[in-house]
């Protein structure tokens, strides 16, 4: 295998490299997604399931990811070939069930899912465990369109905050602000290409100069946006409410399609399933401890997730809203929360609470598009910046529809026309449909297909040997040795044959989380029901 890490520029230290991946993980599901779901389950109790699938799930598949990145020193397309370059009987298998599930759908009129079945047994074909990464690399443009729109939202916000134009009293003015975008989606368009060309901006230069520095810079100041906001929150009169709403656990409220929620999220929050982690994990070098940098990012993310419960709840709960709001609760809710506070600089609070959620999504989108932009220059020879012009066109393209059709197919009618065709249905919007189709089908199988390849194709040894380079002594601790301090005993000697975190990942990444995943996935597709 050929391993160009001296030619592929890799970050500066470890710190730049955590807090990217960090930026990457801490997003829009962090901060709006994370406290709303929380609100709908249970409160507490579906804080500990999440913390669970974090840490048993979430972690592993972190691990696996950017292991497989920095020893192939490639995107993800090139990390399957460069591992398994040729198909197997094994893959082709898996192409010909792709392709009679394919047959099957098309005959019943299925045409959109059996055409993404058949796309899918050709890549199978022709490119074998590659289009695991393949995939990966498509995901980004489904998951930008719709998060595009969400960021321009928050860009235009944070823009209406400080010209004081979000001065609102109540939630029926928020909603007229909200629905706004709907009458004029121009609007919402020009802010969500400007938010699509920022993440290209920073992708435009590279990973050191680029996406390091944007992210110790941005992420420090989310930091402390989001403690300045809590403390604001917390001091509010009925403040308590809200944190006991988050953290006291009511089990009784926790059903087990909850827990099925809790795993998804932990995907989508950590930037899973897609091989973000893994081009990250390609611009490592192999002094790095892989394990301690994978459970930093893990806490980061989880920490913020904690955070924004604490900052948005205590409002919500202090002016008596209803924390069950969603996507609403952060765009109408929060402005007339804060400028209900009635200290006169309820604007600040606002404009700050959208710049924060504004930075949180930029360095999220550009490790989206990070992933198509290695996949270009690793394998079609593009130089960056082509790569970066022709991926932003693309997934501007993409994210213009998706703004458009957000609240009605009818502004774009040849659109609504191929989906009627496709799927039978518009029920949903284009942004809905992206969503949707990405966190519940993309995001778990290709979590799935990452850890059967690591555990199963290439094989856990050589991932461990991988591992090793940059933290030996962790890959073969003894992990009860490790719980009873005991890990510079020289007595408490290494025994290959005893329960090492090395061992303990293996049986993770082979069956563990495999089950899990597949248990929700067949959950979240209506096959199996509780
Ligand atoms: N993790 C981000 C969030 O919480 C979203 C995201 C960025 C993502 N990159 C990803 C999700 C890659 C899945 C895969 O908002």
């Amino acid at each position: 295998m050929k391993n160009d890490s001296t030619t592929r520029e890799h970050w500066g230290g470890s710190l730049g490299f955590v807090l990217a991946a960090a930026g990457s993980a801490i997003g829009l599901g962090n901060i709006w997604k994370f406290p709303y779901i929380t609100g709908m389950n249970g409160g507490g109790a579906f804080v500990l399931v999440y913390l669970f699938c974090i840490i048993l799930i979430g972690l592993p598949i972190m691990i696996c990811e950017i292991t497989l990145g920095r020893k192939t020193q490639k995107n993800p397309l090139g990390a399957f070939l460069a591992i398994a370059p040729h198909g197997t009987s094994t893959t082709r298998s898996i192409g010909s069930v792709f392709l009679l599930i394919a047959l099957g759908l098309l005959c019943f009129g299925k045409f959109g899912l059996g055409l993404i079945f058949g796309v899918l047994a050709a890549f199978a074909f022709y490119f074998g465990w590659g289009s695991i990464g393949l995939v990966g690399v498509l995901t980004p443009f489904v998951i930008m369109s719709y998060y595009g729109t969400v960021g321009g939202w928050t860009f235009a916000y944070f823009i209406k905050g400080i010209t004081q134009q979000l001065n609102i009293s109540s939630t029926v003015e928020a909603q007229n602000i909200f629905n706004s975008f709907a009458l004029n989606p121009f609007v919402a368009v020009f802010y969500q290409l400007m938010f699509t060309l920022l993440c290209g901006f920073v992708v435009w230069f590279g990973i050191k100069n680029g996406i390091e520095l944007a992210s110790k810079f941005l992420l420090p100041l989310l930091l402390l946006l989001l403690i300045l906001l809590i403390m604001r929150s917390l001091t509010l009169p009925g403040a308590a409410a809200g944190v006991r709403f988050l953290l006291s656990p009511d089990f009784g409220k926790l059903t087990s399609e909850g827990v099925l929620i809790a795993l998804g999220h932990a995907f989508f929050s950590l930037s899973l399933g897609m091989g973000a982690m893994l081009t990250y994990g390609s611009y490592l070098d192999s002094s790095k401890n892989i394990y301690i940098a994978s459970l930093n990012i893990v806490f980061l993310d989880t920490l913020i997730a904690l955070m924004a419960g604490l900052a948005i709840f205590p409002a919500v709960f202090a002016m008596q809203m209803n924390p069950e709001a969603g996507p609403g609760l952060v765009f109408q809710i929060m402005p007339v929360t804060f400028n209900a506070i009635g200290d006169n600089v309820g604007w600040l609070w606002s404009s700050l609470f959208f710049l924060l959620l504004f930075i949180a999504a930029l360095t999220s989108g550009i490790s989206l598009l990070e992933v198509c932009i290695s996949c270009l220059i690793d394998e079609f020879h593009f130089k960056r910046h082509s790569a970066v012009f022709g991926v932003t066109l693309l997934v501007s393209i993409m994210g213009v529809l998706s703004t458009i059709s957000v609240f009605d197919w009818e502004k774009i009618p040849w659109l609504e026309k191929i989906f009627l065709f496709l799927f039978n249905s518009t029920d949903a919007s284009f942004f809905d449909a992206a969503d949707n189709f990405s966190c519940n089908y993309l995001l778990p199988l290709g979590g799935l297909g990452i850890s059967l390849f690591v555990g199963w194709v290439w094989g856990t040894r050589y991932a461990i040997d991988e591992i090793r380079k940059g933290g030996e002594q962790f890959s073969d601790v003894n992990f009860f040795t490790l719980l009873a301090g005991l890990k510079d005993d020289p007595n408490a000697t290494r025994d290959s044959h005893s329960l090492t975190l090395g061992v303990i990942l293996g049986i993770f990444i082979r069956f563990l989380s495999p089950i899990c995943i597949i248990i929700t996935f067949l959950h979240s597709i209506g096959w199996l029901k509780f």
